[in-house]
């Protein structure tokens, strides 16, 4: 149960109870398989308005679904945490760990966090393996982001009220090799939610 790849800490004697009822139990009873779609993108660039509109589609199925988005986790969960590198980066590892426990529980998981920083979300991907991480980069332009500006949010940004602000005064680093990039500065929601919906059809991902 000590897998050899990943970095992450472990504690010592604690030994974990081996269940009875597995991963594949749950999916074959629910009838759907279990996936981390994760949604990155600038604040503003309508993550969580897609993953909610896609965990809707997925719940009108009779799917079980969950989301987690920055904007709640950070009041609780993660809410001891800021916004530094080290922060963010310690935000994305929780949410990754979490991301797994709920795939293990047979749910589709919809996580909708900024994650600006390419090793972070790299490193869910592989903490998660193949086949069970979509990454969707959300790509709004900063223009579009802050021309929305939903929350008010850039323009305390932009004039200094918020440090270390993603796109302003702390980078996004852009996915290399993202699963899909969904223009969603431009894109209808609706198309959005259907390119995604098609991507997991013709993977075969939910089987
Ligand atoms: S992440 O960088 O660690 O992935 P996360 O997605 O959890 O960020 O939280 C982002 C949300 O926090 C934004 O939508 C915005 O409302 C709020 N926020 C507050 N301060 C900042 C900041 N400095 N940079 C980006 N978002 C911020």
């Amino acid at each position: 149960f000590m897998s050899k790849k990943t970095t992450e800490k472990f504690s010592e004697n604690v030994t974990p109870h081996n269940a009875i009822i597995s991963r594949s139990h749950r999916e074959l009873q629910n009838g759907h398989g279990s996936i981390l779609l994760w949604f990155t993108g600038l604040s503003g660039a309508g993550k969580s308005t897609l993953a909610h509109a896609v965990e809707e589609k997925f719940y009108k199925l009779n799917y079980k679904t969950y989301v987690l988005d920055g904007d709640n986790v950070r009041h609780d969960l993660c809410g001891d945490l800021e916004f530094s590198e080290k922060d963010r980066k310690e935000n994305i590892r929780r949410i990754g760990q979490v991301g797994k426990l709920f795939v293990d529980a047979g749910i589709i998981t919809l996580a909708a966090f900024i994650s600006p920083f390419k090793a972070d979300r790299d490193r869910v991907r592989e903490l998660m393996g193949e086949g069970n991480f979509v990454e969707i980069y959300c790509k709004a332009s900063l223009k579009v982001c802050e021309q929305r500006d939903i929350k008010g949010i850039y323009k305390k940004a932009r004039s200094g009220l918020i440090k270390e602000f993603t796109g302003i005064s702390s980078p996004y680093e852009e996915p290399d090799h993202p699963e899909l990039v969904i223009d969603t500065g431009t894109e209808s929601l609706d198309k959005s939610v259907q390119i995604i919906l098609d991507f997991l059809a013709e993977k075969k991902s939910l089987r």
